[in-house]
């Protein structure tokens, strides 16, 4: 039979896994959310939400992967008798997920092809200190927007570029596609975002920026927002928003330990992703909304306005200089959204190729991957053609719906809605009930224990998943189901 190959290094491991957690959520999601619901309660909360399910969940799928040797579906039948059919759930967020997520990625790709072009319109000659996109020769964010939704035949070509790049990445494998675009692209990702913070950070005006993400109080005070939510809003959002970046609740930590030798730490790269994964949200919040409070204070907050709009003002209104990191922006989003992507397509391929491969049909890598990417264009072009909700086939339309909530409103929300909203919440839930009360914690501390290593934190992980993990994790999805729909 075929060997299953796995990561090369525990470093490329780690690039991965973080570059699966580092994606659009903290990009784009954090920021808005952390300065919507308060700032720096808001990030008080995450860290409280991050150390007590976040860790103990990554620590749990990491585990439950490497022990099993296998992606999330046979994970899930291996170890558990009532839960076996968990890891379909998994499969079929990761599809969900990758239909609106390929969109987006899409829409990244053309906003860095949208400033090359103001590049070279703009010019070098042009002034310098000109504070109008007009004067610059720069597209603005509404501009840019509305061409892209007035477009879809651009938006769905843009959607399946971004789907191709994740395909041939995934197609060259785990150790040899999968960790070495990821042990290059991350390091280069934060290079990138420092280099955005200094820029942002810099920029007259953005003091407004830090003061709206670290004085509790200060985005009502200024009416930035109508009323500061409750600290219960806050915990749900906090924790929707962690699962998410994360990347847990849906198979993808299990797929990825699965290819971790055994010598590997696993409660310290546990550690290590969800740290990293924190702190790249945090310092994006510190590129974005000084960015923002800087050059455009009046522009949109929350949703695709931020990073489509909002971000796009920055840059055009920057001066000739400002496209040129317009394109490191975008290409750095481009990437993040990619590392992430990568994973999601992963957890689908990984379960028929080791089915294939167990049934000595050999590795058919190739031939999966590429019928899951055909299957995951679908969705995406059906949310690049249904525009944001403009086309008469949102979930609205169809429904006969005349005043929809956000999940019925248009197809990217609807996926959204559905995996991040509820079935990652709900993995996770039924995850940690299963660890805690079927399998038991032992089952993850033997696995955390092997080739030596030591399981410090165990007293505080067994106390966790069997009482503080499943209580979170049932507000959360309360939380969020109640926003989502009601
Ligand atoms: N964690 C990614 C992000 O923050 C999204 C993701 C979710 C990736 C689930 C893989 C699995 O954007």
């Amino acid at each position: 039979m075929e060997e299953r190959k796995g990561f090369g290094s525990n470093f490329g491991f780690l690039m991965a896994a973080v570059g699966s957690a580092v994606g659009l959520g903290n990009i784009w999601g954090f920021p808005y959310k952390m300065g919507a619901n308060g700032g720096f309660t808001f990030l008080l909360v995450y860290i409280f939400l991050g150390v007590t399910c976040g860790f103990i969940v990554m620590i749990s799928e990491l585990a439950m992967g490497r022990k099993t040797g296998k992606g999330a579906v046979e994970a899930y039948k291996i170890v558990s008798k009532k839960f076996k059919w968990m890891g379909w759930l998994g499969i079929a967020s990761a599809f969900f997920i990758l239909f609106f997520y390929c969109a987006l990625g899409g829409y990244c790709i053309k906003y860095v092809v949208l400033n090359v072009g103001d590049l070279f319109n703009a010019g070098f000659g042009s002034n310098v200190f000109a504070e109008t996109a007009a004067a610059n020769g720069t597209s603005t964010g509404a501009e840019a927007w509305s061409a892209l939704i007035a477009n879809p035949t651009e938006a769905i070509i843009y959607g399946l570029i971004f789907v191709a790049l994740t395909m041939l990445i995934v197609l060259g494998g785990v150790g040899g596609g999968i960790e070495k675009v990821c042990s290059i692209g991350m390091p280069a990702l934060f290079v990138a975002l420092m280099i955005c913070i200094v820029r942002s950070c810099t920029l007259p005006g953005a003091v407004d920026g830090l003061k709206y993400m670290f004085i509790p109080g200060w985005a009502v005070a200024n009416g930035v927002i109508e009323k500061s939510p409750n600290l219960f809003q806050v915990f749900a959002t906090a924790g929707g928003q962690m699962f998410f970046s994360l990347s847990l609740g849906m198979g993808a930590m299990i797929t990825y330990g699965s290819y971790l030798d055994k010598k590997e730490n696993i409660q310290k790269n546990g550690l290590l992703i969800v740290i990293m994964d924190s702190i790249v949200a945090f310092m994006a919040a510190l590129c974005v909304l000084p960015g923002r409070f800087a050059l455009d204070p009046n522009g949109d907050l929350g949703g695709p306005g931020l990073l489509f709009v909002t971000m796009q003002n920055v840059f055009s209104r920057m001066g000739s200089i400002g496209p040129l990191f317009g394109i490191l922006f975008y290409l750095l989003v481009v990437f993040a959204a990619v590392s992430s992507s990568i994973s999601l397509l992963e957890v689908i391929v990984a379960h028929f190729v080791d089915k294939a491969r167990d049934a000595g049909k050999g590795d058919k890598r190739k031939a999966y991957t590429l019928i899951a990417t055909a299957a995951v264009s679908l969705g995406c072009v059906l949310v690049c053609a249904d525009a944001m909700g403009t086309s008469n086939f949102s979930p609205a339309d169809l429904l006969g719906i005349t005043e929809p909530k956000a999940w019925a409103a248009d197809w990217l929300d609807f996926w959204d809605c559905i995996s991040e909203g509820i079935m990652m919440p709900l993995g996770a839930l039924l995850m940690t009930f299963m660890v805690a009360y079927e399998i038991g914690p032992e089952f993850v501390k033997n696995e955390v224990e092997q080739c030596g290593n030591k399981f410090s934190m165990y007293k505080f992980y067994r106390f966790c998943i069997k009482y503080v993990t499943p209580l979170g994790l049932l507000l959360v999805l309360y939380g969020q189901i109640k926003s989502f729909f009601f």
